[in-house]
């Protein structure tokens, strides 16, 4: 089946507190379970930065979910198509807190074609998302 993937950052909407956070994170992963969409979300206490894949019927209808929440506002897509496969299959959805420079680093990355290169010296923002998740994911933390 064909997979595709979308990329974007976002600002969190003034007042969502962690509460609030995991309810939406708890929402999103019921929600991708249905449409067989994976993917993370990375926080910082300002912004977002999400990458979600699946099939195309999933990531639309997840992406549209994405587009009407209130919960945060400046939108800016990085990058959506077709890949060859799931990059980040771990979690149906789950928030990772991150570093500033961390969603700086991954969204300034080569997002082109969804390639990934060289993990030891990630130019990609594909390698560079899977570099800050490798702890999370040998944490062993993978069902949320
Ligand atoms: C940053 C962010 C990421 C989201 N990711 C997903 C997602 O992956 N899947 C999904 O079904 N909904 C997603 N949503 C929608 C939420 O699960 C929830 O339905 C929505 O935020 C509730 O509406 P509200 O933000 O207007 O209160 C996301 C919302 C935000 C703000």
């Amino acid at each position: 089946m064909p997979i595709r993937a979308l990329a974007y950052t976002s600002q969190v909407a003034p007042g969502l507190g962690m509460d609030e956070l995991d309810h939406l994170a708890r929402d999103a992963a019921r929600f991708n379970l249905q449409a067989g969409v994976t993917g993370v979300l990375l926080f910082d206490g300002v912004r977002f930065l999400q990458y979600i894949e699946g099939p195309e019927d999933g990531v639309s209808v997840v992406y549209a979910r994405v587009l009407t929440a209130t919960s945060h506002f400046d939108l800016r897509e990085i990058a959506q198509g077709p890949v060859a496969g799931r990059c980040c299959p771990y979690w149906s959805m789950r928030w990772v807190p991150a570093d500033q420079s961390d969603i700086d680093f991954i969204s300034l990355g080569d997002w082109s074609g969804f390639r990934r290169g060289n993990a030891d010296a990630p130019s990609t923002g594909v390698d560079r998302l899977a570099n800050i998740l490798r702890p999370q994911i040998n944490a062993g933390s993978l069902s949320r």
